[in-house]
């Protein structure tokens, strides 16, 4: 990937932690546009659906255990659930109690549907679909820095733009590699931020909303010797959702290497 000629030593646009006070100030952000997103039925799901192949790699296998973190008031992982079988879902998200009684506005047709089934919002419909069928449903409000559940206890976990929202992008990233069970897959989609978008779009640094920012070099550092990609691309700016702040965006479906 071409690096815009800056010296890639420098790291000056990276910032990947914030104190809490800033991260909560994102989040009351977050809360007022969840608002807005849930009227509209959709935060990008189906684009990161398009853009990931429809999820192809992970169709027609069985996972025991899946966790979408940061999941929002829609999931990401609704599109993925209809072509695998699993035993167990998990949904985190700090906002998670705001999504679940939140009423809908939208009139879509898959909101139609959810309204059919429980006139309330896509989490509560996902909750009512799968309970009828015996699967297990499981909520939580925790934060990704600090997940309450066992090491290696998922076989799949999504985590789709959510790294840029966090309080602490490294300690996120050491809790999934935790959580997720050797062999086990991750699914991580992410705008990136550069040198060159530092100097071009000033304001998405001070964006309220985005108190993070990593670029491809830091993921790969994070990932390499942990991970083996199964899927991997890096979309480039005029390909992702936000061409004028983000240079790239990172989408792959990661295998945990087996650690002794
Ligand atoms: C832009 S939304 C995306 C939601 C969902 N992943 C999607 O693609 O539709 C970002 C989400 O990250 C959540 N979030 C922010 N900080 C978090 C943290 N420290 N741990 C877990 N989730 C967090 C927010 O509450 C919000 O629901």
């Amino acid at each position: 990937m071409r690096v815009y000629g800056v010296n890639k030593m420098d790291e000056s646009h990276i910032i990947q932690k914030v104190d809490i006070n800033r991260w909560e100030q994102a989040q009351e952000f977050e809360l007022k546009s969840a608002e807005q997103a849930i009227g509209s039925d959709d935060d990008w799901n189906k684009w990161w659906y398009e853009k990931f192949e429809e999820y192809s790699v992970l169709k027609s296998k069985h996972y025991n255990n899946v966790l979408e973190v940061g999941c929002g008031p829609h999931t990401n992982v609704r599109y993925i659930l209809p072509s695998i079988t699993f035993d167990k879902l998990w949904f985190e998200d700090p906002l998670i109690q705001f999504y679940i009684t939140h009423n809908l506005n939208g009139s879509n047709s898959y909101l139609r549907k959810i309204r059919n089934h429980v006139k309330k919002n896509p989490i509560n419909y996902l909750l009512k679909l799968y309970s009828d069928k015996n699967m297990v449903i499981d909520l939580s409000s925790s934060k990704l820095e600090d997940l309450p559940y066992k090491d290696q206890q998922m076989d799949l976990i999504i985590c789709i733009n959510v790294l840029d929202h966090v309080n602490d992008f490294k300690k996120c990233m050491e809790e999934i590699f935790r959580v997720l069970k050797n062999g086990g897959l991750l699914v991580l989609g992410q705008d990136l931020s550069n040198k060159e978008d530092q100097m071009y779009c000033p304001e998405s640094y001070e964006d309220i909303g985005h108190p993070i920012k990593i670029d491809h070099l830091l993921i790969e550092k994070i990932l390499v010797g942990k991970y083996h990609p199964l899927f991997e691309k890096i979309l480039t700016r005029d390909e992702g959702r936000n061409p004028k702040a983000h240079y790239a965006t990172y989408l792959g479906i990661l295998q945990k290497e087996t650690i002794q």
